[in-house]
């Protein structure tokens, strides 16, 4: 076997000397608008507490966060059990986990670079927030010697990230934008490109990167998560961060998303916007 040949290894070994425990993210509390964007900046992802419920209010704390650097805030979106006009992939619903992703990937490499969860009602038993440090994550894969390629190739090999009938992605999993922002995504949609010359070690290296991201979801207990309450939203960096929730019990859970494009985004895309999917059809 040859250095080249490394993606045919069964890296499931390889993921046993990883340490994940530092991609998993403690969330930090403030009672301020004002100070959520630094915090975030810094650490990927802030919950506000003391916020007005409803879909206004929310929008309006997101206009209030960013000021003048914001340069898209859309409607509010209705989040319940995935999202008012999400796909909801086969087999998932509130009774599972869902998987830690990327937001707002119908957009694909114009996804917004930030979102605002807030919280109306929560569930009391689950739903616990999942929010996981992809650049530590990088950082985890990168100490490793047999995952070079693996490191090397999600910010090199171009794939297809295009959401069915939505915009066009045909670019690298990880990025690093105009502004110098590193951008990455996990998306349910991420496939080798059609006329790719190594399908093979693509398909490997997103199959493997999905592995790592629930790898280190799978390190902390779902009663160590912290959990996002009625008057409180959470501001998430959504080129830094996967996130995702737990299972939970009750259908009211009802939360109100956002998503924002700063100036620090890759680019606002064209056309009418909100927070969920509907205006992104593949223009
Ligand atoms: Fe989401």
């Amino acid at each position: 076997m040859t250095e080249g040949d490394d993606h045919r290894n069964d890296h499931r070994s390889d993921f046993d000397e990883v340490d994940f425990s530092r991609v998993n993210r403690d969330i930090r509390r403030v009672d301020d608008a004002a100070s959520a964007l630094e915090v975030a900046a810094v650490e990927g992802v802030v919950i506000i507490t003391g916020v007005e419920p409803g879909p206004r209010a929310a929008r309006r704390l997101a206009w209030r966060i960013f000021g003048d650097r914001a340069l898209a805030v859309p409607e509010s979106a209705m989040v319940r059990e995935g999202g008012e006009m999400d796909r909801r992939p086969d087999g998932l619903d509130h009774t599972t986990r869902s998987k830690p992703h990327t937001d707002g990937y119908s957009y694909g490499d114009e996804c917004p670079d930030y979102f605002l969860l807030s919280c109306e009602y929560q569930s009391e038993a689950g739903g616990e927030s999942l929010m996981l440090d992809g650049y530590a994550l990088l950082e985890a894969l990168a100490g490793h010697p047999g995952l070079a390629w693996l490191t090397e190739g999600l910010s090199t090999r171009v794939i297809d990230q295009t959401e069915p009938g939505k915009r066009l992605s045909h670019s690298t999993i990880v990025q690093t934008t105009p502004s110098g922002r590193r951008m990455l995504r996990r998306t349910a949609d991420q496939v080798p490109l059609i006329d790719s010359d190594d399908p093979e070690r693509d398909a490997e290296m997103i199959r493997l990167w999905k592995m790592a991201i629930d790898r280190a979801a799978d390190a902390v207990e779902p009663s160590e998560r912290p959990k996002l309450r009625a008057g409180e939203a959470v501001l998430v960096d959504n080129y830094r961060m996967f996130h995702g929730r737990e299972a939970y019990a009750d259908l009211e859970r009802l939360m109100w998303r956002v998503w924002i494009w700063s100036d620090e985004a890759k680019g606002v895309p064209e056309g009418m916007l909100h927070s969920d999917s509907r205006f992104a059809a593949q223009l």
